[in-house]
């Protein structure tokens, strides 16, 4: 069946933000779902998402990108200015920006910890920040974790840091904001077919292929499993859910995924 069939229109004319969207990704699944609900939508990530765009202005009126580097405060700047001159106001913003760098810590360079940080940690508060003047009320903010945020796994520490960081900020900015009818919520996915990881999926022996499905009990997300929770948290049908993390793929109760081989 395919994953667009009779999709309800949750989001029409709703002013929706995503920050990292691309083509394959779970922000562009996330964009492809918000448009075919009715959504308006403005999109930032470095690079511009060509195929995506052409497919995203079949599905909906407006549809704007903007080049933005979040680790840049003065790009997230103009872009929050660009937004606020076009549409005024927001109603959802979807925060799905991130980088992993995988290995033993000792072996890291300390760069690589640090970028790791800033963006998926300190870049998603300064963004979240940034734009909530432009958020309306009631209104949701969603940001995309990771399981491993919930949990550790060998080669991930740095990634793991920023991932928990990112969740403890949510569930007190949920606090924050709900007097005001904010709602901010995380996803928090196991492992998810997308750009960041299929480089590494196609090197997979039998082996590691086995040990990774033996961990994932519903089998591997796709992006448009992940868009499809990110809809909802972020649809008014929500309204009643914040401060919630919502592992995706993956129960509480199993081990965690062990996915450092991959
Ligand atoms: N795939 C998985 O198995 C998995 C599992 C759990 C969680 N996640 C999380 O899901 C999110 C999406 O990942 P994905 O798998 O869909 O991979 P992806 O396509 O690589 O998504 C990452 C997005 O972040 C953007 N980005 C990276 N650095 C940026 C920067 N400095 N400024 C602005 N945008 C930036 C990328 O666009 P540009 O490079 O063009 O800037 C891209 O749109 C990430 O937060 C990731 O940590 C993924």
């Amino acid at each position: 069946m395919s994953p667009h069939q009779d999709l309800p229109r949750r989001f029409t004319g709703k002013h929706a933000l995503i920050f990292g969207a691309s083509h394959g990704g779970i922000g562009g699944a996330t964009a492809e779902r918000l448009a075919r609900e009715g959504a308006l939508l403005w999109l930032a990530s470095r690079r511009e998402p060509s195929r995506l765009l052409k497919r995203l202005r079949r599905l909906t009126d407006r549809v704007c990108w903007h080049a933005c580097d979040v680790g840049r405060r003065d790009s997230l700047e103009t872009l929050i200015e660009t937004v606020h001159r076009d549409a005024d106001h927001l109603d959802t913003l979807v925060n799905n920006v991130g980088i992993e760098a995988r290995g033993p810590l000792e072996a890291m360079p300390p760069e690589d910890v640090a970028r790791q940080l800033d963006v998926n940690l300190r870049a998603a508060i300064e963004l979240t920040q940034l734009a909530l003047p432009l958020l309306k009320s009631p209104g949701s903010i969603t940001h995309v974790g990771s399981i491993l945020g919930l949990g550790g796994c060998q080669g991930f520490a740095a990634y793991s840091a920023s991932k928990a960081g990112l969740t403890g900020f949510v569930q007190s900015l949920a606090i924050e904001l709900a007097p005001q009818k904010i709602r901010v919520n995380l996803v928090a996915p196991a492992l998810v077919f997308s750009p960041m990881t299929a480089k590494h999926i196609g090197k997979w022996s039998l082996k590691t292929e086995r040990k990774i499905l033996a961990s994932h009990p519903l089998g591997m997300g796709m992006p448009h499993d992940v868009a499809a929770a990110i809809a909802f948290l972020a649809s008014d049908e929500a309204r009643w859910i914040t401060g919630a993390v919502l592992p995706l793929g993956w129960l509480p109760q199993y081990p965690l995924p062990d996915i450092a081989d991959l």
